[in-house]
């Protein structure tokens, strides 16, 4: 075992605790957060089932994103759809032997990393370029997107040009799920990928990014438009109620 091996292996040891506990902590928090008012923007479903269909086109679809800019949204839409696909090729990583589905959609994955850094581009290009967006964008904005662009660069540069050792990147990984240490290959720009992803990992709950668990917790969505036939009463207001 190599210093490099050792320290990121605490490295991600601690990134996962981080991100696990930091993201929990902060599901907790959106969960218990008062929403006292009946606030569907409209035309909205009067069902549940409705609901779960209106936030369904939100999440796969970027819905209320595509009515208001379509630019944001085709960017938008084509970094996170490539993302998803990226994060399930990673899965050959962690699991072995690699599951069939995970097998199939490798040849996809490539293409999405490079759809993943074309959408990125066009989000940042957006922040230098369309002034009322470059006026409130923060230092913040435009690090989460340098990240991320680092991240998905270095991916498709060892995937191109300079090939790393993946069987030694997945021996590394599966070594650490069941505490056993490996060597991790000693390449540069797999020790770059790897350490925006662990920094990555630290920042999410505690950044914009947690915008991914937060949608779901979108009032103006994700409520029935039904205040007309069920009285709206938040589980803190009925047990106020019954205290009189
Ligand atoms: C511990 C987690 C991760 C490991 C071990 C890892 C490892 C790797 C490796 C070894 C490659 C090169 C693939 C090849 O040569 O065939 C790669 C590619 C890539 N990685 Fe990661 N990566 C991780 C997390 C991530 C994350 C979180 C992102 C996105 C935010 C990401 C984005 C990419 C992209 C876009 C590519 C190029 C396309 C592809 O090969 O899928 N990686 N990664």
């Amino acid at each position: 075992m190599t210093i490099a091996s050792i320290m990121f292996a605490g490295l991600f040891y601690l990134a996962a605790v981080l991100f696990a506990g930091g993201l929990a902590y902060r599901i907790k928090d959106y969960a218990r957060t008062p929403a006292p008012l009946k606030i569907p923007t409209t035309p909205a479903p009067a069902t549940n089932g409705g609901v779960v269909l209106r936030m369904a086109r939100e999440v796969f679809f970027f819905e209320s994103l595509f009515k208001s800019n379509l630019w944001t949204w085709g960017f938008g839409w084509l970094f996170h759809m490539g993302l998803v696909l990226v994060l399930m090729r990673h899965l050959r990583y962690f699991t072995d032997p690699v599951w069939s589905w995970v097998a199939f959609i490798q040849p996809f994955g490539i293409y999405a990393g490079l759809a993943m850094l074309l959408g990125l581009s066009g989000l940042w290009a957006r922040r230098f370029f369309v002034d009322r967006v470059r006026y409130i964008s923060t230092p913040s904005d435009h690090l989460m997107l340098a990240l991320l662009i680092v991240i998905a660069a270095s991916g498709l540069f060892m995937k191109f040009i300079s090939h790393t050792d993946v069987i030694g990147v997945k021996n590394f990984f599966i070594g650490l799920m069941h505490f056993n240490g490996q060597p991790l290959p000693a390449d540069v720009i797999l020790f770059l990928h790897l350490l925006m992803v662990a920094l990555l990992m630290i920042i999410f709950p505690f950044s914009k990014l947690l915008h991914a668990p937060g949608v779901f917790f979108w009032p103006s969505r994700n409520q029935a438009d039904n205040s007309r036939d069920k009285r709206h009463l938040s589980a803190w207001a009925a047990q106020l109620e019954s205290k009189k």
